[in-house]
């Protein structure tokens, strides 16, 4: 072979390489975003509820040393998704105040959002200013009134959704 040929040839092989090794890259770039979108959780469930409200709305208050522990011992505690979900769906209304004990009101009564306190807490049309859940004297605390308005429609239907749905640990 002619060795001006081969050279060429040569240079020819390295460009290819560059050539594919670049196609790579930019194979895997979509990809990685391809993998981002992914993970965006689905409305309606609780890992949605989770990402979208409890972590960036209402954790400030709701930790061990958060002001709703420290002054009014309620026990919900939004440090993880997995606290989260078992302190919602275990607990009940321990807020102490005279005008709101709710005995034996759950925060998350499964399949029905009309006797979730959580639900009457965030969602206009389950608030009722009495005898929330039946129970003569309940009414869910008005200190989250605010953050009632600061959620989406996407972020209300989705709490509304999961509940009716049977909670789930989705
Ligand atoms: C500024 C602090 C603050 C923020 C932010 C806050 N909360 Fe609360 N939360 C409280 C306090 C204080 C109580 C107890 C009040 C009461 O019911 O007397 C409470 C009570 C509750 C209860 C009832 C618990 C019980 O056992 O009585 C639930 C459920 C709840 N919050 C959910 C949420 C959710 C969901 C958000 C976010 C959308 C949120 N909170 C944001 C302060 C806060």
């Amino acid at each position: 072979m002619n060795p001006k040929f081969t050279i060429i040839s040569r240079f020819q092989n390295l460009s290819l390489v560059v050539l594919s090794l670049l196609l790579l890259t930019l194979a895997n770039c979509g990809k990685i975003e391809e993998a981002a979108k992914t993970v965006e959780p689905a409305a309606g469930t609780f890992t949605y509820i989770y990402t979208k409200t409890l972590k960036t709305e209402c954790i400030e208050c709701h930790t061990p040393t958060g002001a709703a522990t420290l002054e009014k011992r309620v026990a919900i505690d939004f440090t993880t998704q997995a606290l989260a979900y078992k302190t919602l769906t275990e607990g009940l209304v321990a807020a102490t105040d005279t005008v709101l004990i709710c005995p034996n009101v759950k925060l998350v009564a499964s399949g029905s959002p009309s006797t979730s306190y959580l639900a009457g807490l965030l969602l206009t049309e389950y608030y009722k200013s009495n005898d929330f859940a039946d129970v003569s004297g309940c009414a869910p605390d008005s200190v989250h009134t605010e953050k009632k308005n600061a959620l989406s429609t996407v972020e209300k239907t989705s709490i509304a959704d999961w509940i009716t749905n049977g909670a789930k640990n989705n």
